[in-house]
């Protein structure tokens, strides 16, 4: 039977030196909360519950938590404020209501989002609902964090407490090995420490660290599980650390793409904030950014300089540069061997067929273009169903709304829309008629027929300018 597992995520304090009236869990990882992360990783082990500490801004991280929750059934999500904010000790004292003792304790911070769920379960198994263990680092610049000392010099010596950077004598603070923050504590046991808690240091503060001295002095084992990889525990306290651990973040989503096979010409100008799946073969040039959900067919590739939200995009389809497409809730759909771009936009709703071309300057909206149908510039194709093999002139548009309410255009297949043309909806034209360039159809076009609707050319003969005064 394994032990069930209470996750304790610290997140009450201030984040002074993010400069931002945002609380600091809350800044954006991949697009995604800090405390989102963190919250993933401990679904992926399988906890029981997590309990979130929340202090300052608590009412904005708790409602910003709401959503976050989805993606695991069965596990669920708890709050425990603290205020004011005594130290660490004191903000997992506010979980032990929520905390059962036969559980091991994982204690989080909210602002540490790129730890591994691989770390976190070898972290416990040393533990083994026994022991305290500690994830530990060593680095080679130390300061400000808490030493792990140790009762010799051997590095397997036996950990004896943590002191932190402003308690530290002048030899501790030659202690390159650091506590990372990160601990697992058989819940029992850190009921009992946690009640001996006090605040006699140097920041008088009620420190979470010194349970190490107590589990000694008790007589429970103390292991030390150090790890090499220092962004898995680095945490959040600037924008400069923010934008650090994004491409770090951003480095592994685009090492693991390219693992599978992905080609991308250069994978620290590449950035995902959601999920990327992708087929064989495909393409990714410099540059692109894509959000919320993707997804790219075998073949497909994707010119430099485009953002890609929401979209399912076929095989062999070519999003040629600086294409912006998103399909926000509606999505967006690129039929096989379409052709987009350069310089598109597919808004929510666009549903392109196979083998569509949308040219550059397009602007389609909530429409279905059907197997071939071609609108290769400068045009706007909105609330419009388009048949095969339509061919769409440069600078028509459908005027979709009358002020009040969106209507639609029909137009079928194999019908050729002019230049500049307007078409007015509601309005229907008729499979394989042409359209005038230059007119505005208020009317139903039927079938075969061509329309033209402007005003008719008149030509004056011998016509002579107006010229300028002479000067002076
Ligand atoms: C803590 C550790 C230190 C370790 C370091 C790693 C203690 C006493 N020290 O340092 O050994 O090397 O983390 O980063 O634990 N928080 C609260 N309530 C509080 C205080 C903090 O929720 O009253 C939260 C913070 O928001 C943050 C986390 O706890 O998410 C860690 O707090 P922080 O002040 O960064 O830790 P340090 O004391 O610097
Ligand atoms: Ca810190």
């Amino acid at each position: 039977m394994a032990i069930p597992i209470d996750v304790v995520i610290m997140a009450a304090g201030k984040g002074t030196r993010m400069k931002s009236a945002l609380p600091k869990v809350l800044h954006r990882l991949g697009g995604r909360a800090l405390l989102a992360h963190v919250i993933d990783c401990a679904a992926r082990l399988s906890a029981r519950q997590a309990v979130v500490i929340t202090g300052h801004g608590a009412t904005e991280v708790e409602a910003a938590c709401a959503g976050m929750t989805g993606a695991a059934a069965g596990f669920s999500l708890k709050f425990a404020r603290q205020e004011p904010q005594l130290g660490t000790g004191h903000a997992v004292q506010q979980a032990l209501p929520l905390l059962q003792d036969d559980g091991v304790t994982l204690v989080l911070s909210g602002d540490v989002p790129l730890t591994q769920a691989g770390t976190l379960m070898a972290l416990l198994a040393q533990s083994g609902g026994q022991r305290l263990a500690l994830l530990t680092l060593s680095m080679a610049d130390p300061t400000g964090y808490g030493r792990i000392v140790r009762a010799g010099p051997q590095a397997s010596s036996q950990v004896r407490a943590i002191v932190e950077h402003k308690d530290a004598s002048d030899a501790q603070r030659d202690i390159h090995e650091i506590y990372s923050g990160i601990m697992a504590v058989p819940t029992r046991l850190l009921r009992r420490w946690l009640a001996r808690l006090d605040n006699q240091n140097a920041q008088n503060e009620y420190y979470l660290t010194d349970i190490v001295k107590f589990a000694v002095e008790d007589g429970v084992a103390v292991v030390a599980h150090q790890i090499l990889d220092a962004p898995q525990v680095a945490g959040v306290n600037s924008p400069v650390q923010l934008a650090e651990l994004e491409r770090v973040f951003q480095l592994r989503q685009a090492t693991a793409l390219m693992e599978q096979g992905v080609r991308l010409a250069d994978p620290a100008r590449f950035d995902v904030r959601g999920t990327l799946t992708c087929g064989q073969d495909v393409e990714i040039d410099v540059n692109c950014l894509f959000e919320g959900h993707v997804s790219l067919g075998d073949g497909v590739r994707v010119g430099a300089n485009c953002v890609i939200a929401n979209c399912v995009i076929a095989a062999g389809a070519v999003i040629h540069p600086f294409t912006h497409i998103d399909g926000e809730k509606l999505g967006v759909q690129v039929g096989e061997g379409a052709l987009v771009g350069p310089f598109a936009r597919l808004r929510p709703g666009a549903v392109l067929g196979a083998e569509v071309h949308i040219g550059n300057f397009v602007e389609v909206k909530n429409s279905t273009l059907a197997r071939g149908a071609k609108a290769n510039h400068l045009a706007y194709l909105g609330d419009a169903t388009v048949g095969e093999r339509v061919n769409y002139g440069a600078g028509s548009i459908t005027a979709n709304y009358d002020g009040a309410n969106k209507h639609r255009t029909v137009i079928e297949a194999d019908v050729h829309i002019g230049s500049n043309c307007v078409l007015v909806a509601p309005v229907t034209i008729g499979a394989g008629g042409t359209v005038g360039g230059g007119s505005t159809i208020t009317k139903d076009v039927p079938a075969g027929s061509l329309s033209v609707a402007r005003g008719k050319q008149v030509n004056i003969s011998n016509w002579s300018r107006p010229v300028k005064p002479p000067k002076g």
